[in-house]
C-alpha cells in the first residue's frame, strides 16, 4: 500500500512569521490525521524557522530546489546537506516553474536527484506537458523523456523510494485541473515507464497529480488508481483549504 502524500510548494510566498503561524494552525488542525503524509515546502528561508516549529509534528519539511554540488564557489546555491542541516527531508526538483524560467534540464534534474538520495534527502521530480504539447498530442513522449532522462540511474530500490508529481502545466495557477481521468491516464503511464526502468519499484513509488488541486476536486482525484497524493500551490497556502486536502477522504 502505497501511503498517500499531501504535499504543500509554498512557492515564493510566506515571511518567516507567516510561516510559523501557518505551522502553529496546522499542528493543532491535523493532529489527529495518521493515514496521511503531511510535507510544507516553504522559502529557504523560513525552512529552520518552520522546522523548529514542526517539532513534535509528523508533518515533514520540504525544500523548492537543490543543487547538486556539496559545497564550494556556487555563489546562490544551496547544497543537500545543508538542506538536511536544515531539517527538510523532502526537495522538490525539476518543478515547471524552475524548468521555464531558471533552464531547468532533465539533466540537470537528474543531477539534482542523484545528489538528494545521495544526502538522505526524498526528491520528488516534477514532470509534466505545455497545453501546446499536450495540443500536440506528445504528452506521452514529453512525459517519457522527462521520466526516462530526469530519473535516469538509479538502483531499484533508490527508485521506490522516491516520488514523482505530474504536474501539466496548464493545469498549474491557472484553477483548470486535468480531469480525474486525464491525470490518471498520465500517472498510469508513468508507472507504465517506471516498471520497464527499475521493475517492482513501479509499485512503490509515489505519484502526485498537481495543478489547481483543491478542496472540492482532490477526493475524485484521489479515488483514481494510480494517484498517490497531490502537489499543491495555491490551496495549500491557506489552513483551512490545506485541511481540507489532508482531509480528502472524510
Ligand atoms: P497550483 O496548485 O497553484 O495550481 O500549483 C500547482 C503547483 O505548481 C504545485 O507545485
Amino acid at each position: 500500500m502505497r501511503k498517500p502524500l499531501m504535499a504543500g510548494n509554498w512557492k515564493m510566498n510566506k515571511t518567516i512569521p507567516d510561516a510559523v503561524s501557518f505551522i502553529k494552525e496546522l499542528k493543532n488542525t491535523v493532529a489527529d490525521v495518521k493515514d496521511v503524509e503531511i510535507l510544507v515546502c516553504p522559502t529557504f528561508t523560513a525552512l529552520y524557522a518552520v522546522n523548529n516549529e514542526l517539532k513534535n509534528s509528523s508533518a515533514k519539511l520540504g525544500a523548492q530546489n537543490i543543487f547538486w554540488e556539496e559545497k564550494g564557489a556556487f555563489t546562490g546555491e544551496i547544497s543537500p546537506s545543508m538542506l538536511k542541516d536544515a531539517g527538510c527531508s523532502y526537495v522538490i526538483i525539476g518543478h515547471s516553474e524552475r524548468r521555464q524560467y531558471f533552464g531547468e534540464t532533465d539533466e540537470t534534474v537528474n543531477k539534482k536527484t542523484k545528489a538528494a538520495i545521495a544526502a538522505g534527502l526524498i526528491p520528488i521530480v516534477c514532470v509534466g506537458e505545455t497545453l501546446k504539447e499536450r495540443e500536440e498530442n506528445i504528452t506521452f513522449k514529453i512525459i517519457e523523456k522527462q521520466v526516462k532522462e530526469g530519473i535516469a540511474n538509479l538502483s531499484v530500490q533508490e527508485a521506490e523510494n522516491i516520488v514523482i508529481a505530474y504536474e501539466p502545466v496548464w493545469a498549474i495557477g491557472t484553477g483548470k485541473t486535468a480531469t480525474p481521468e486525464q491525470a490518471q491516464e498520465v500517472h498510469e503511464f508513468i508507472r507504465k515507464i517506471y516498471r520497464q526502468m527499475y521493475a517492482t519499484a513501479a509499485d512503490k513509488v509515489r505519484i502526485l497529480y498537481g495543478g489547481s488541486v483543491n478542496p472540492c476536486n482532490v477526493s475524485d482525484l484521489m479515488k483514481k488508481n494510480d494517484i498517490d497524493g497531490g502537489l499543491v500551490g495555491g490551496a495549500s497556502l491557506k489552513i483551512e483549504d490545506f485541511a481540507k486536502l489532508i482531509n480528502f477522504a472524510k
